[in-house]
């Protein structure tokens, strides 16, 4: 059986840890689909053209050690408003999110786009300075020097431009839940989806 649940929202809402607890807990497979994205931004350091890069990704440029970086994060948005570049990457999130026994797709344009008939779509947001807060954490964790002031900016840079593109823009499919996670901890917002999950799954 296939079953596929569609996880968007803004950058940093929130998405990628509730996505990788739900897919464990029902053992579902995961594919956080910015990863792409961002491995096609990382390609055109090197000079190749967005297109190029996208047409030409392979599992090891996922497995790039800079795909979480605030810069690899803004490359990923520039060449993600490119329809040639979303064109080139649907047909292997596609077949993910209809595999054999469940799928967690996470990204902007899943429920909307990439799986619009998926059994479960959840909108994941989040307030500014939350996110911020989340992410800036994270990335100084990892060595990165950025103040919480950059990564706000660039949060709301992204999230803007995600917003306004003409292709697959960010935003909440009409039949998905949103869930604010402001004031909730990640077990608390892990627990309420996995809540509408097991509703959904009968
Ligand atoms: O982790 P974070 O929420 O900051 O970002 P991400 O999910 O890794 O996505 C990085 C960028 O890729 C986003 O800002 C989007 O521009 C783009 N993206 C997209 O356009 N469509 C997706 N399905 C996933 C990511």
């Amino acid at each position: 059986m296939s079953f596929c649940i569609a996880i968007d929202g803004p950058a940093a809402a929130g998405k990628g840890t509730i996505s990788k607890a739900v897919a464990q807990h029902f053992g579902f497979a995961h594919l956080d689909t910015g990863l792409l994205y961002r491995a096609t931004g990382a390609k055109t350091f090197e000079g190749l053209s967005p297109i190029e890069a996208a047409q030409t990704l392979t599992a090891q440029d996922l497995e790039r050690d800079d795909l979480r970086s605030a810069d690899a994060g803004q490359a990923a948005s520039r060449v993600a408003a490119e329809p040639a570049v979303r064109e080139a990457l649907v047909d292997f999130q596609q077949a993910f999110a209809r595999r054999e026994g469940g799928a967690v797709l996470d990204g902007r344009d899943i429920g909307t786009v990439i799986c619009p008939d998926a059994e479960v779509k959840l909108y994941v947001i989040a307030s500014d300075e939350v996110r911020a807060r989340r992410r800036h954490k994270e990335l100084v964790e990892k060595g990165e020097e950025i103040t919480f002031e950059e990564v706000l900016d660039d949060l709301r840079e992204r999230d803007e431009r995600d917003a306004a593109r003409a292709t697959a823009p960010l935003k909440p499919a009409d039949d998905a839940v949103v869930i604010d996670t402001t004031s909730m901890s990640i077990e608390q917002a892990v627990a309420k989806v996995i809540e509408l999950i097991e509703v959904k799954l009968g």
